[in-house]
């Protein structure tokens, strides 16, 4: 297993972990609560956060965990929960942006962005640059975005990231992933042309076995597709256990590099017992893309990194 970077013998890393009631998230809240880390679980319901820390709590009876009540579907929410959670830690040393959805049809967030774009990217933008100051606090912290193998098939409209003029719920979510992607990247170039402490490192899960899934085959073909999903997974996925295993080792290998992208180490990435270091779309490289994608996206939620 993984050791938390730089440990403090001091104190206890503190972690924020989104979409972490269910999942992977769920399962890296576990992983980082057994390597001694304060987890806050970011949930947009606190009635299945509760049920998760009592579900960590079996396992690891000593873990200090909070729950931290979200919605990434709404920018209020967000701040809200940046600002709760700067008045409760002077120090954020692990954020790992996890929450997400799938492939669902058209339908916009609070704020009036396409969902997909909303809740896998643009909020998770915001919330790291909330949290900035809080994570520079940290004498190393670590930021992970989680990304897919979809993302190989990503491209990015930038006149159009809302899919406006024409909406396609795959390729909505393959953009949002390399969205993800994207700005994992370009905030570990950031970081590095500043002499940050941050390490900002990108991780995919392969195929695993979670609520993803069952949920676009609710949302799209009602309790057909999600039986579908249900087997589709039984059959072909690893398990959320296996899956979460590169966004253990993203949030607390302190051997990983800055804008290192793990996935698992199996075939096609698909499956593996450990992470490795994961093929990176040729889009993903792109530098010019990346920064326009950062100021608009700045631009879009009103919310700045102060770097
Ligand atoms: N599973 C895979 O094979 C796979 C493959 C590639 C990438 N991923 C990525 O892995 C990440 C985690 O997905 P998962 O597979 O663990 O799916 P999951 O089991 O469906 O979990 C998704 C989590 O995100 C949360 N979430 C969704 N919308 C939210 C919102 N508006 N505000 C706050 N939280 C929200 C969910 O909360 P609720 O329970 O309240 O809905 C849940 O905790 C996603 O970013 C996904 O794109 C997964």
């Amino acid at each position: 297993m993984s050791s938390l970077p730089s440990h403090s013998a001091r104190r206890p890393k503190v972690a924020l972990v989104t979409g972490a009631n269910g999942g992977l998230g769920r399962w890296c809240s576990l992983g980082l609560a057994r390597l001694g880390a304060v987890v806050i679980l970011g949930c947009r319901n606190a009635r299945r956060g509760q049920a998760a820390i009592d579900w960590i709590h079996q396992q690891v009876p000593a873990a200090r965990l909070e729950l931290l009540t979200m919605d990434l579907a709404n920018l209020s929410s967000v701040h809200e929960a940046a600002q709760e959670l700067a008045e409760r830690h002077q120090v954020l040393d692990i954020l790992v942006n996890n929450a997400g959805v799938m492939m669902l049809p058209l339908a916009m967030t609070m704020d009036g962005f396409e969902q997909q774009f909303g809740i896998n990217y643009l909020a998770h933008y915001a919330l790291t640059a909330l949290l900035f100051r809080r994570l520079m606090a940290s004498d190393a912290s670590r930021v992970v975005s989680v990304a897919s193998i979809v993302a190989n098939h990503g491209t990015i409209q930038l006149d159009d990231l809302q899919g406006l003029t024409s909406y396609g719920r795959s390729r909505a979510y393959a953009q949002s992933k390399l969205c993800n992607l994207l700005f994992g990247k370009e905030l570990a170039r950031r970081a590095a042309a500043q002499g940050l402490t941050l390490t900002s490192v990108i991780a995919h899960p392969g195929f695993a076995n979670t609520g993803l899934q069952r949920r676009t085959g609710r949302a799209n073909l009602g309790r057909v597709g999600e039986v579908a999903m249900i087997g589709a997974n039984l059959l072909f996925a690893q398990s959320a256990e296996r899956g979460a295993i590169p966004l253990i080792g993203a949030a607390s290998d302190p051997t990983i590099d800055n804008g290192a992208y793990l996935g698992p180490n199996g075939f096609k990435e698909l499956w593996g017992r450990k992470a490795a270091l994961a093929h990176t779309p040729k889009a993903a490289h792109d530098e010019k893309l990346a920064s326009e994608l950062w100021e608009l996206s700045a631009a879009l939620c009103g919310v700045s990194f102060p770097i």
